[in-house]
């Protein structure tokens, strides 16, 4: 099972994909966790490259992501997924269709389209999307933004609505939660979805 969580900064992907890894292990499943941008030596120098380099344009940020998605695809998810392994990501595709399609503008049709080719079509089983508001999420992130959680109030305004309009569109797979809810109730919550799918 491939599951990713999504969300603005702040809004708790990392509290609960380390809560879902660790639940799932308890249970005896061999869990792969793995985060976006970064999740391999590659991915990490991209990371490094998007959240604290230089300014760029739009299609060469979403290409970066991209690069940085295709490796972590061929040297770390699909080969868990081909060993029956569960894989838990902070963030993955629809991070890239929220922020670069839809919050700058590229399309979120076309960065789905470039996302597909460099992952070979790989889309999660189940998205958990935790929604907060753009104030909670500056709030949760506190003193030290990185280049893109600089953009201010607007952009996560915009972030935030490209989530809503990708989990519209895929509504089998993405399900939106109230991330201002207790950790340990939304835990429950993701579970008892997950259940449910499988
Ligand atoms: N459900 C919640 N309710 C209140 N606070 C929370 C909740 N989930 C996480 N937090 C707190 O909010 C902060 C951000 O959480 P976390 O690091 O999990 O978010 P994130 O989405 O991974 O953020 P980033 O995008 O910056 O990595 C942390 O201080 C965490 O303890
Ligand atoms: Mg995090």
């Amino acid at each position: 099972m491939f599951v990713t969580f999504e969300g603005l900064d702040g809004s708790g992907k990392t509290t609960q994909a380390e809560l879902l890894a660790d639940a799932l292990r308890a249970e005896g499943r061999d869990v792969v966790a793995t985060r976006e941008p970064g999740g391999t030596p590659l991915g990490e120098e991209v990371r490094r490259l998007l959240l604290e380099g230089m300014e760029m344009s739009r299609w060469a940020e979403a290409a970066l992501f991209a690069a940085a998605r295709a490796e972590l695809v061929e040297r770390v998810i699909a080969p868990a997924l081909d060993a029956g392994k569960d894989v838990v990501s902070d963030r993955f595709v629809d991070s890239s269709l929220a922020y670069q399609g839809f919050a700058r503008d590229l399309g979120i049709e076309e960065v789905y389209e470039l996302n597909r080719v460099a992952t070979r079509g790989l889309l999660p089983d189940v998205t958990f999307v935790l929604e907060v508001d753009p104030d909670t999420s500056a709030e949760r992130v506190g003193q030290s933004p990185d280049r893109i959680e600089r953009e201010g109030r607007e952009f996560r305004q915009r972030i935030l609505d490209g989530y809503r309009i990708v989990a519209g569109k895929y509504k089998e797979r993405v399900v939106l939660l109230d991330g201002t809810r207790p950790p340990d109730e939304l835990h429950e919550e993701i579970r008892g979805r997950l259940r449910e799918h499988s």
